[in-house]
């Protein structure tokens, strides 16, 4: 896999690095640089045994509440307050970090994967530490740092239930990536609303990679998945037992957006009949 500095004018010569060890370095790091780091090149030569992480390493300031649920994040209505947008952008940037660590964990603990998959994971991967980035961009400019705000174990309540590649794509891309199709354009808005474009275009840009990231498992659910089994129920087969189908869904339901993930009329009926 080849990242965008190809430049035979670069300054370095690309660095190469094996996905299990990029993996492991994600889950040991403990500094922030460490978590986001991306090699020019990946190789997928020696995917080694299964490995299972029961938790991540985590720079000091970004460790865990002890508490399991999630506190109540600032309402709508008070969005013109920069300070409540800032808490907004913060959680969700705890759950991009989240997603990095998941999608390490995922690599690790299938390396018999389809070759393509993992490919297509450790892409999405980059993907979600562009995120983080992005999103401790601008909680810079409201003020605040990453790790000044709780953050949670969330996700990783669900690892004892990732036991194969359908497992993951069930609950990683087609729960909490896929309500995330309502979640960002519905924050984006008010965001907009309320005066802060910047946080807005960030939400739009997250919109649009989370519908490719929807799309993977989509694409993967219907290749790992009994053939006699409906799309619907292989998801909720291969669901976590701590979460309901609803959790796959916002207040509002943007048909539209999972339309273009490729996702089915008969799946998104039954997500708009919950
Ligand atoms: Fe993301
Ligand atoms: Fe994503």
């Amino acid at each position: 896999m080849k990242s965008n500095n190809n430049s035979s004018f670069s300054a370095h010569s690309p660095i190469s690095l094996e996905i299990r060890k990029w993996a492991v370095s994600i889950l040991g790091a403990d500094t922030l640089e460490g978590k986001l780091y991306a090699p020019d090149i990946l190789t997928d030569r020696d995917v080694g045994p299964p490995m299972e992480w029961n938790a991540p390493t985590r720079p000091t300031e970004l460790r865990f509440q002890t508490a399991k649920r999630e506190g109540k994040l600032p309402p709508f209505h008070a969005h013109h307050n920069p300070d409540s947008r800032a808490a907004c952008l913060h959680r969700f940037a705890g759950h991009e970090l989240l997603a990095v660590e998941i999608m390490a964990y995922a690599l690790l603990k299938f390396p018999d994967a389809p070759p393509h998959f993992r490919k297509g994971l450790a892409h999405t991967l980059k993907e979600e530490q562009e995120h983080v980035r992005l999103y401790c961009a601008q909680l810079k400019r409201l003020g605040v740092t990453f790790g000044d705000l709780p953050l949670y174990r969330h996700f990783w309540c669900h690892t004892p239930y990732l036991n194969s590649p359908i497992e993951y794509v069930s609950v990683m891309s087609l729960t909490f990536e896929m309500a995330n199709l309502d979640f960002a354009p519905m924050y984006g808005h008010s965001f907009e609303k309320h005066g802060d474009p910047d946080a807005a275009a960030l939400m739009a840009r997250i919109l649009k990679d989370e519908i490719a990231h929807v799309s993977f498992g989509w694409r993967w659910l219907q290749k790992f998945k009994a053939p006699q089994l409906s799309d619907w129920d292989a998801w909720k087969k291969a669901q976590s037992p701590l979460l309901t189908p609803k959790r796959a869904r916002g207040f509002v339901l943007h048909e539209e957006h999972r339309k273009r993930a490729g996702v089915s009329d008969s799946w998104i009926k039954n997500l708009k009949s919950l």
